[in-house]
């Protein structure tokens, strides 16, 4: 059934993907975004790729409960789905109480403005990297939480608020989902990954490396106990994470209170293994040297996917090769992303 749906952080790279997916089955978006990580123009190519424009968008901060109240008032908000949060690992140590504000106080001010607005249903963006040093993979939703850097312990400290809020207000219904490696753009071209500075994440440095703007990769570390030696991750297409999101929609109101569902692949790749795909597909060489192993880093993280396919019959179906396409189509049409 077509809802009206608030998409908090909806100008970024998985919001923006999210919302094409959103508008594609016939639901009404509003944005809610501060665009202190993303442009205002990815809102117009939204619309251009998904044939219509979102309902409305508001730039505001999430942790501005005056904005918020305005976005409830305004609009007969069905659901909320909340990205807006900060996500570099990195950043997050520098900087621990900037990402506790944004990411739990912007969490805590949302579900408070839905709770007095009367709204019930929210989807909530979590990692992977709550599991931190994983002991065994893949990794099911049962797998102990072990965050090992901040912005890891804002997503988890996220969860547990949203689960005890579920077990205080019946009516709540909230599912986290816990993305692994989002990677890729959507095939038209039009959307993609643009970080601003240097990439913290892989996908986005080989493209820039392909297109000339950087020059090789540094491969962090080639004595992890994986078989290459280098760190093996769950690349998920970032399109697969946008259907995650329908399919989550779909089931929101299956029952009440609070889960919580990997979205992955179970298949896992080494650096090594994506660089070769990589230059498999775009034809392009990638010089690499192998450096010191990056702080903070762990060896292995795969997710065992089945709860979700189980569910919701939603499973991955873009492999390695149709993010690594994607990502050099988006990066090749728009060499420096979507600045001007
Ligand atoms: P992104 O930075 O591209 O998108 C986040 C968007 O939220 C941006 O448009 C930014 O401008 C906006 N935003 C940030 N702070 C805000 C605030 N205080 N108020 C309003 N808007 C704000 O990130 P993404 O990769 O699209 O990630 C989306 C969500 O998914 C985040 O919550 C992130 O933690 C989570 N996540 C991402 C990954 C990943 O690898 N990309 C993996 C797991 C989880
Ligand atoms: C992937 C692999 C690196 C860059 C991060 C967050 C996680 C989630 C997803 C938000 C690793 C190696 C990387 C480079 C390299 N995001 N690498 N050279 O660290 O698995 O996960 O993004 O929730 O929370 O931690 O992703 O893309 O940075 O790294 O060798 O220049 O590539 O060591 O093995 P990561 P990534």
């Amino acid at each position: 059934m077509p809802r009206t749906i608030l998409v908090t952080g909806g100008a970024g790279f998985i919001g923006s993907h999210t919302c094409v997916e959103l508008l594609r089955v016939g639901h009404e978006v509003v944005v809610l975004d501060d665009h202190s990580n993303s442009c205002p123009e990815v809102l117009e190519r939204v619309a251009k790729t998904a044939g219509r424009p979102v309902a409305a968008a508001h730039v505001a901060d999430v942790r501005d409960r005056r904005a918020l109240d305005e976005v409830f008032d305004r609009h007969p908000i069905d659901a909320v789905i909340h990205f807006a949060a900060k996500k570099a690992v990195g950043e997050s140590v520098r900087i621990p109480v900037t990402y506790y504000d944004i990411n739990v106080g912007g969490t805590t001010t949302l579900v408070s403005a839905m709770h007095d607005h009367g709204v019930h249903r929210l989807v909530f963006s979590s990692s992977c990297s709550i599991y931190g040093n994983a002991t065994t993979v893949p990794l099911t939703e049962d797998s102990p939480a072990a965050p090992t850097n901040p912005y890891a312990t804002t997503k988890w400290t996220c969860e547990r608020i949203l689960a005890d809020l579920c077990r205080h207000v019946p009516e709540m219904r909230v599912l986290a989902l816990r993305y692994f490696n989002p990677a890729g753009a959507h095939p038209d071209g039009e959307l993609g990954e643009d970080p601003r500075g240097v990439p913290n994440n892989i996908m986005p440095f080989l493209t820039q490396i392909a297109v000339g703007r950087r020059d090789e990769l540094s491969v962090f570390g080639d004595d992890y106990p994986t078989p290459d030696g280098t760190g093996i991750r769950d690349y998920l297409h970032v399109m697969d994470v946008a259907d995650g999101h329908r399919a989550a929609l779909d089931h929101i109101d299956d029952e009440p209170g609070m889960r919580v569902l990997n979205l992955g692949t179970g298949r896992g790749a080494s650096v090594l293994d994506l660089v070769t795909v990589f230059e498999e597909v775009t034809g392009r060489p990638i010089p690499y040297r192998v450096t010191a192993r990056r702080p903070g880093d762990v060896a292995e993280l795969v997710a065992d996917p089945t709860k979700a396919m189980a569910h919701w019959g939603w499973t991955a179906r873009r492999d390695l090769a149709a993010m690594c396409r994607d990502a050099w189509n988006f990066q090749q049409r728009n060499p420096y992303g979507y600045a001007p």
